[in-house]
C-alpha cells in the first residue's frame, strides 16, 4: 500500500526508514521530510497543518495510510478531519483524534484524566487569571522547587521549575496576566515537584489493546552534565537500565492499562502512539515507582531514533493492526541489543543558529545509522544544515558502552562549521549499572 508520513525531523527519518523496510509498503511519501527521508521515499512539499492539501494528495496518490509524526496536526484535529470526510474516512490514520490528543494539548485535561483513572502523578491544582490570588496562596503552601506548567502547547518551553517562592509567584503572574506563553498559559497547572530519574516509555494502542515499545532516556540540556538551556533533545539511549522487569510491570499495571482502559471507557478515539514521560521515584520500600510527568500523543524525538531501530517486527503490520483494532493478534519482536543516539547540532543552538553549512563525512559512516533532523539538499546537490538539530547518529550494539563509543566516533567524523554534540550521552546510566 502507499503510505504518507507527516513530519520533517529525525523522528520522521527513523520512522520512514522502518516503514521503507516493509514489504507491505509500495510507495512511501514524506511531507515535508528532509534530505534524509528522501532516501526512504518521496518528499512532498506539503505543510503538516494543511489538512485540505493532505486530503487531496492522499486521494490523488492512492494513499491508504497516514502516519502522523508531530503533535500539532493531531491536536488540531487531522484524524477528525479524515474521519468526517466520506472519501477519507477509510484511510488508516495512525494518530489519535483531537480529543485524544488533549492528553498532550492540555496539561489540565491530562491531569484530570489521570486523577479519574487513579494513575500516579504529581499532586496539582489549576489556576486562571480569575483565580490568580488563590494560585499565589497555593504556592505559599508548597515546598520548593515550584513546578509551573502552561496548560497548552508551548513548543516544549511551557514548564518552569523555580527554587524561590518570589520567582514562582512572579512567573505565575507573568503566565496568567502577562500571557508569557500566549494562549497556552491562560491556564496554569501548579504541581508537586517529583524527585527521581526520568525516562520515556512508548505505547502503541488501537484504542483497546496495546503494545509496549522499548523504553528510552533522552538528554534535554545543551551542555554536558545536563547543564545549560533546554533543547529538543541531544541524544537518547534504549533500553534504560533501571527500567527492569519489576519496574515495567508497575508501568504496565499502574499506568498503561488504566490509560488505555480510561480512553476506551470515555469513548475517546485513540489509534496511535502514547508517549509516557515518567519519573522513577524511590519509594518507601526502596524500589522505584513510576509517576507520569506528562503524556505526549506521538513518538519522542530523539527517542524514536534509538527505539525504532530496535523494533524487529514489520511496523506496517503493527500500524495496520492499530487501525483495525487487532493489535492483540500481532507479535512485537524487539532487538535485545542497546541503541545509542547522539545528536549533532548547529553552532548557537538552541538559541539563534546558522543554516546552510555544507556537511562532510557522511559517506564514511559504516557501523552507525545517520538520521537527518534538520538538513536539506542545496541546489548544487550538497547536503547542508537546515535546522538547530541537524543529524543524529545511532548505533546498535551488544552493550551500551560499545553503542555509545561507535556513535561518538561517527559523530566526530561528521563535520561542518561549528557542529556540536554532547560526549556524555548515556554516561549516567552506565554509572547506575555499575552501582546496581
Ligand atoms: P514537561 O514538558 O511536562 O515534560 O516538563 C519538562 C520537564 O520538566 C520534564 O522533562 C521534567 O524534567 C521537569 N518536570 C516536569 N514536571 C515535573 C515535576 N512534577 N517534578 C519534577 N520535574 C518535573
Ligand atoms: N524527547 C522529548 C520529546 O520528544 O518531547
Amino acid at each position: 500500500m502507499n503510505i504518507l508520513l507527516l513530519g520533517s525531523g529525525g523522528r520522521e527519518h527513523a520512522i520512514a526508514a522502518s516503514i521503507a523496510k516493509s514489504a507491505k509498503c509500495s510507495k512511501l511519501f514524506i511531507a515535508p521530510g528532509n534530505a534524509g527521508t528522501s532516501a526512504c521515499g518521496t518528499n512532498v512539499d506539503l505543510k503538516v497543518d494543511d489538512f485540505e492539501g493532505i486530503g487531496k494528495f492522499v486521494l490523488e496518490h492512492d494513499v491508504k495510510m497516514v502516519v502522523v509524526g508531530p503533535e500539532a496536526p493531531l491536536v488540531a484535529g487531522i484524524a477528525d478531519y479524515f474521519a468526517n470526510d466520506d472519501r477519507l474516512q477509510n484511510i488508516a490514520m495512525i494518530g489519535p483524534s483531537a480529543q485524544g490528543a488533549q492528553l498532550e494539548g492540555s496539561k489540565d485535561f491530562a491531569k484530570m484524566f489521570m486523577q479519574r483513572m487513579g494513575i500516579p502523578t504529581a499532586e496539582y491544582k489549576t489556576f486562571t487569571k480569575e483565580t490568580l490570588k488563590d494560585g499565589l496562596k497555593f504556592l505559599s503552601t508548597l515546598q520548593p522547587p515550584y513546578v509551573l506548567k502552561a496548560d497548552g502547547l508551548a513548543a516544549g518551553k511551557g514548564v518552569l521549575i523555580l527554587d524561590k517562592l518570589k520567582d514562582a509567584k512572579d512567573s505565575l503572574k507573568e503566565m496568567l496576566e502577562g500571557a508569557k506563553f500566549g494562549d497556552a498559559s491562560s491556564r496554569v497547572v501548579i504541581e508537586q515537584y517529583l524527585s527521581g530519574v526520568e525516562l520515556s516509555v512508548f505505547v502503541l494502542t488501537d484504542g483497546k489493546h496495546y503494545k509496549i515499545l522499548p523504553s528510552a532516556k533522552d538528554y534535554k540540556r545543551i551542555g554536558e552534565g545536563d547543564t545549560g538551556l533546554n533543547t529538543g533533545g541531544m541524544g537518547s539511549v534504549s533500553p534504560v537500565v533501571f527500567a527492569d522487569k519489576a519496574f515495567m510491570h508497575k508501568v504496565e499495571h499502574r499506568i498503561v492499562q488504566p490509560t488505555v482502559r480510561g480512553l476506551h471507557k470515555e469513548g475517546i478515539d485513540y489509534k496511535g502512539f502514547i508517549f509516557l514521560g515518567l519519573m522513577a521515584v524511590r519509594g518507601e520500600d526502596g524500589t522505584l515507582d513510576p509517576y507520569v510527568i506528562e503524556y505526549n500523543v506521538r513518538m519522542g524525538d530523539p527517542e524514536t531514533e534509538s527505539v525504532f531501530p530496535r523494533i524487529k517486527s514489520d511496523v506496517v503490520d503493527l500500524f495496520v493492526s492499530t487501525w483495525n483494532g487487532t493489535l492483540n493478534n500481532v507479535q512485537l519482536d524487539i532487538d535485545e541489543r542497546s541503541a545509542a543516539c547522539v545528536m549533532l547540532t548547529a553552532e548557537g543552538y538552541p538559541e539563534s543558529y546558522r543554516k546552510g553549512d555544507t556537511i562532510s563525512g557522511l559517506d564514511d559512516i559504516s557501523k552507525s545509522i545517520v538520521f537527518h533532523a534538520g538538513t536539506k539538499l542545496s541546489p548544487s546537490g550538497n547536503i547542508v544544515t537546515n535546522g538547530g538539530r541537524v543529524l543524529c547518529v545511532t548505533t546498535l550494539s551488544d552493550n551500551l558502552p560499545s553503542a555509545l563509543l561507535h556513535s561518538l566516533q561517527a559523530a566526530e567524523s561528521i563535520k561542518w562549521k561549528g557542529r556540536y554534540y554532547r560526549h556524555d550521552i548515556g554516561q549516567d546510566l552506565l554509572k547506575m549499572s555499575i552501582e546496581r
